[in-house]
């Protein structure tokens, strides 16, 4: 039999979702060895954290270079929007490096959320009525918005670090908001103001991996974004989640297929887009129907945090079948266990907090706990972020997992410690 390549692996990103992908990578068999950059407090215990930022493509490009990687998982959004995809395609030394993302075209399906309707009006797929409008059409958006049924969506352009989005509730609230946006609110980001049609609904995530023609489905998730039990407050990156979602049945799954993921990677592939990497599908049901509300170009966090603890397949070798164009070859299994993840955040987060407060962990919890913004100095582990752990259980019902995960973040132990302890029982089963 032929020897099976192991592969030199580096990570990008410093969140949650980066410690579940490397504790799922430092799994594999097929990971020889795993760099994180730059990586956090947890990180380091998995593989070698780097001081390198994602942004920072010579630098990550010199490190391949001199380690002799052979593969680049990149974790949030901002390198692949900038381009790291395309970077390393056209560099002589980094062409074999197998990159997991999309590149530039693909990654504006997150990175321009205009670019994206317009993709998504061209390929049937369902998503909110909009116009967009820049400084060139401002007054016809101000009569658009005069005529809008209420509430009106307001959306930056850009990316905005997840703040771009408004919902206002009055036409007074969102001509103001307009002109504030248009005028720069969101710098460049919001040069353009994509103006939508509000969906009342329930959202939840669907994940794919996909080289452009073939895909594989992970499961399906649910975050909770605002900082507020009973989601109310200011919207964060993500509170919790839960996977897979209760209200996500085959019927929803076998729609979102036929009348999302489908058209979506048939689009790319029709438009030659090269795309080798995950899309999150950010969708909301709405009656009985799934709708688009937005495209990431990378996973989730927190929902990787549920998802990934439930797929059973080694990830390495989903990443090579990929880029080996046999990812139909592969047979993604599940965890049918429900996984809970509550995220433990700094006092004062999404606003302005205090970082680098002593923590200490629980031991002989039987969660996952995963770091965020932590930071591991010489003698201790101290907080280092807004979102400080996402914690994940399993369990075989929704509120067994979800008791685990929050007694295990109730354990955790740093001053000005938050966390919501209501995330997934609005669907625990009654
Ligand atoms: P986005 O950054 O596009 O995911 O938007 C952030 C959040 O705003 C979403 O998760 C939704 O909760 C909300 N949102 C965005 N677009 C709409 C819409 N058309 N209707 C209702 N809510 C929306
Ligand atoms: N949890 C939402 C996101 O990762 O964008």
């Amino acid at each position: 039999m032929q020897q099976q390549k192991s592969y030199r692996i580096l990570l990008l990103g410093s969140g949650g979702r980066e410690h579940a992908l490397a504790w799922k990578l430092k799994q594999s068999p097929r990971c020889s060895h795993l760099w994180i950059a730059p990586g956090n407090g947890g990180t380091g215990d998995l593989g070698t954290n780097v001081p390198l930022e994602p942004m920072d493509f010579t630098a990550i490009g010199d490190h391949c270079i001199d380690k002799k990687i052979d593969m680049l998982v990149i974790g949030p959004e901002a390198p692949l929007v900038g381009g790291i995809v395309d970077y390393f395609n056209r560099h002589l030394q980094l062409a074999q490096v197998l990159c997991i993302g999309p590149s530039k075209a693909g990654a504006m399906l997150e990175g321009s959320k205009d670019m994206a309707k317009q993709f998504m009006m061209r390929h049937d797929i369902p998503t909110a009525i909009y116009r967009t409008f820049s400084l060139s059409n401002s007054d016809e958006g101000q009569a658009y918005l005069r005529k809008h049924d209420l509430p009106i969506v307001l959306k930056a352009d850009g990316l905005a670090a997840g703040k771009g989005v408004l919902i206002c509730q009055s036409r007074e609230e969102a001509l103001t908001e307009y002109e504030m946006m248009l005028g720069g609110k969101f710098g460049t980001a919001s040069a353009s103001v994509v103006v939508e049609q509000f969906l009342s609904g329930i959202e939840f995530s669907v994940f794919v991996l996909t080289d452009g023609e073939r895909h594989v489905t992970l499961p399906v998730a649910k975050d909770y974004k605002r900082i507020g039990e009973g989601d109310t407050g200011l919207n964060t990156g993500g509170m919790g989640s839960i996977s897979p979602v209760p209200f996500v049945d085959d019927s929803m799954m076998e729609k979102v297929r036929t009348r999302i993921i489908e058209p979506t990677i048939k689009g790319i592939q029709t438009e030659k887009i090269d795309y080798k990497g995950f899309i999150f599908f950010g969708l909301i049901k709405v009656g009985i129907d799934p709708y688009v509300i937005e495209y990431n170009c990378r996973m989730g966090d927190p929902e990787t945090e549920s998802v990934i603890p439930r797929l059973k397949n080694d990830l390495v070798e989903l990443f090579e079948a990929m880029h080996h164009g046999v990812l139909d070859a592969q047979t993604i299994e599940i965890d049918p266990r429900f996984a809970a993840t509550v995220v433990c955040a700094s006092g004062g987060y999404p606003g302005s907090y205090t970082s680098g407060i002593p923590i200490q962990l629980p031991s002989g919890s039987d969660s996952l706990i995963f770091h965020a913004g932590t930071k591991m100095t010489a003698t201790d582990l101290l907080t280092n972020g807004g979102r400080v752990f996402a914690v994940t259980s399993m369990a075989d019902t929704l509120a067994e997992a979800l008791a685990k995960s929050n007694q295990t973040a109730n354990e955790i132990g740093f001053e000005e410690k938050y966390f919501r302890r209501d995330i997934g029982f609005d669907l625990v089963a009654k």
